[in-house]
Formats: structure tokens, C-alpha cells, sequence
């Protein structure tokens, strides 16, 4: 059985895909299933944004393929980890949890990297170009950390 890991932001045309696609170029697709979703509705069906293709491309990355859809309870039953991208996903997502178990699966993602701070992945949709190239460091960072304890099955 694959591990399955789901990635969550607001929009799910941003920081999200963008988390999918570096986290899916760390981990052995035969044994690691990745996906992501959006908390909100407006960008079902979507491609990502043009500026996560373009910062995806700068690191060799295609994530044109993927196509924004919503967040729903059924992802407490299909996912074993659940990353939100910020403490307002966060909130959004525990919100529909119905069990300890749903709730477990919730992590905020830059945890990986700065345990108990709670930080946030910023929302660059409203900024320019550095706010994206920003978001693929941090992301490239905490995808590191969480590929690595998929290896080692210590996540
Ligand atoms: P994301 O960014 O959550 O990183 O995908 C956003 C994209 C679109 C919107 C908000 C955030 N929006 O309001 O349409």
C-alpha cells in the first residue's frame, strides 16, 4: 500500500501545486501517492498560475498537468498526512474533522522545518514574482525533511 500525502492551501493555483510537484520529485512514485486541494471553490478545474508553472520550470519541474479541486471530508479517508500550507488552511481543514484520526492526519507544513512556530507559507497570489520563488524555497525545504522520514517511515 502506498503512503498517500495530500497538500492543502486556500486556492489550490498556487502554493499547493507547487508542493505536490516538488514533493512527488523526492519520493518513489511506487510507494508515495501525492495530491493537492484547496479549501475554497473558485479555482475547480483550474490550471495552477501561470507564476507556480513558471518558478515549477526554473527547478525542472512540470506541473501543468494538475487541475485545482476542493478539499472534502472523503481526503480524511484517502490521505494518511495532511500538509496545510497555512494556519487559516489549517483551521479550515480541522474544521471538517470528525475523529482523532482525521485530526492526527493535520500537520501545518513548515512545522517540518520550524517545529512549534507555527509559520505560514505566505500567500503570493496577490504579490509579485519573489513571493512565489520564496514559497518554492520554503516548500523545497519541508519536502526535503518529509521525503526523507517517508524513507525512513518516520513521518
Ligand atoms: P493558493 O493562493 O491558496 O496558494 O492557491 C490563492 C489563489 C487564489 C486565491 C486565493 C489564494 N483566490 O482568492 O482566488
Amino acid at each position: 500500500m502506498k503512503t498517500r500525502v495530500l497538500m492543502v492551501c486556500l486556492g489550490n493555483i498556487c502554493r499547493s501545486p507547487l508542493a505536490e510537484g516538488i514533493l512527488k520529485s523526492k519520493v518513489d512514485s511506487s510507494k508515495v501517492f501525492v495530491d493537492s486541494a484547496g479549501t475554497g471553490s473558485w479555482h475547480i478545474g483550474s490550471e495552477p498560475d501561470s507564476r507556480s508553472i513558471a518558478t515549477a520550470k526554473r527547478y525542472d519541474l512540470d506541473i501543468t498537468d494538475q487541475r485545482g479541486r476542493q478539499f472534502s471530508k472523503k481526503d480524511f479517508e484517502d490521505f494518511d498526512f495532511i500538509f496545510t500550507m497555512d494556519n487559516s488552511n489549517f483551521k479550515d481543514v480541522m474544521s471538517l474533522a470528525e475523529t482523532d484520526e482525521d485530526r492526527q492526519k493535520v500537520h501545518l507544513i513548515l512545522e517540518e522545518i520550524f517545529p512549534s512556530e507555527n509559520v505560514d507559507v505566505p500567500d503570493p497570489y496577490h504579490g509579485g514574482e519573489q513571493g512565489f520563488e520564496n514559497v518554492y524555497q520554503m516548500l523545497n525545504e519541508a519536502c526535503e525533511i518529509i521525503a526523507e522520514k517517508l524513507e525512513k517511515g518516520t513521518l
